[in-house]
């Protein structure tokens, strides 16, 4: 007999990328019109070619294949919050900076250190699916905030006080957002903060797609500025999109000293540090590829520009509810009709992979999420054919 599993665990959901590739095995594609993969937020692309040549040298250097401190090797800390500083302003030091293993590890360290099994953290929805499976498997219950179209999908503050109890520990944000694209304004983000610091829980904003905002060198908000955001602010961070090395698992998490002490303990259970050599590129990348990662941001603009045409000029009955960095959210033409029959159908019968609303929250129905940053311009209207010639219950 198997062993009882952790109910908890249990009754969280199926990796849900995995879902959606296990629809389209044993689905044959023609050659001269394959898949068009718009599911999983990678970018389609392959990392810089220094960076790869850095990468090759690195691994014969000696004792790369050991760990580093538990909270990362000190250059890359330190030339991370240089970088930090120098694009935010305001004051953050390398004592300032945890490496993780990724971003989803940066998540998970945070919430087990902030939260425990009973207590309960806002998540506005739709959520990123991961941020809610760590969060029921953790037994801490996730109080969804609901982001409303007539409001662009931007959560709001006052919508967020009225769910604070004796029980909340924290407020999480994710901008550029996944799954919509939403952009929160800065004004927004800055009153999470103001009231995260009322009620002394923390701010926790995943800035996941930060390089890819549609204005050069623009950031997401000014909270760094303020020379008391160690109180509130807790900033996660990937290097998995801006520098493609999402195998490598590399992320940070920025935080106040006091809080990185006691997340250094779940790290040292967790990981013990992060792979070595993800961080040796992590640091050449915040060092040596500045220009690389604008002429990026530059490339995700066109694409999410070539989308957008692409949709305008065919009738597809898809209307986007938001877009933004990597991602649209599509309300899609079928009333009655689950996103996830909708986005099954579109996978098996029209060869397009994107992923369901329900993936991604409750009451996301009518909704579907296109990565299209995962492909090339020139195959925007591939995808808006195959929405076009789409069938389904009734199309209006
Ligand atoms: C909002 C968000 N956070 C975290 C991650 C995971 O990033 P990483 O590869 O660094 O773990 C993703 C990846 O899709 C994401 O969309």
């Amino acid at each position: 007999m198997a062993p009882a599993v952790n109910p908890l665990v249990a009754a969280v959901e199926a990796p849900p990328i995995a879902e959606a590739w296990s629809w389209v095995e044993g689905v044959t594609f023609p050659a001269d019109r394959p898949l068009i993969d718009v599911a999983q937020a990678l970018p389609g692309y392959a990392p810089a070619a220094s960076l790869v040549d850095h990468l090759a040298e690195v691994v014969r250097t000696p004792g790369i294949g050991g760990y580093t401190a538990i909270a990362g090797l000190p250059d890359l800390r330190a030339a991370y919050a240089g970088h930090l500083a120098s694009s935010y302003g305001g004051d953050i030091t390398a004592g300032d900076v945890l490496i993780s293993a990724g971003c989803n590890q940066a998540y998970y360290l945070t919430m087990t250190t902030l939260a425990r099994a009973g207590d309960s953290v806002i998540l506005p929805s739709p959520w990123y699916f991961n941020h809610k499976m760590t969060l029921d498997m953790l037994g801490i219950e996730a109080r969804p905030l609901i982001c409303r179209a007539e409001h662009g999908l931007v959560p709001d503050v006052a919508e967020a006080e009225a769910l604070i109890d004796h029980s909340t520990r924290a407020i999480v944000l994710v901008t550029p957002n996944n799954p919509t694209g939403a952009i929160y304004p800065p004004a927004t983000i800055a009153a999470f903060a103001d009231l995260a610091r009322r009620h002394g829980i923390a701010l926790v904003v995943d800035e996941t797609y930060r390089d890819f905002l549609p204005v050069a060198g623009a950031v997401p908000h000014g909270l760094f500025a303020d020379t008391n955001w160690r109180e509130t602010l807790v900033q996660l961070t990937s290097f998995s999109k801006v520098y493609c090395l999402a195998g490598y698992r590399v992320g940070a998490v920025v935080a106040g000293r006091a809080l990185l002490d006691e997340m250094a303990k779940v790290m040292d259970c967790l990981a013990i540090c992060a792979p070595q050599v993800g961080q040796r590129a992590a640091l050449y990348g915040i060092s040596h590829l500045a220009d690389w990662r604008e002429e990026k941001r530059q490339l995700m603009g066109q694409r999410l520009a070539a989308f957008k045409g692409a949709l305008a000029t065919r009738n597809t009955g898809f209307e986007i509810a938001s877009i933004g960095a990597y991602f649209a959210f599509l309300r899609h033409p079928w009333d009655g009709e689950g996103s996830t029959e909708v986005a099954r159908r579109l996978a098996r019968e029209h060869g397009l992979l994107a992923l369901p609303g329900a993936m991604f929250g409750p009451g996301q129905e009518r909704h579907l999420r296109f990565a299209f940053a995962n492909v090339d311009a020139a195959a925007m209207p591939a995808i808006a054919d195959r929405l076009a010639g789409a069938t389904g219950a009734a199309r209006p």
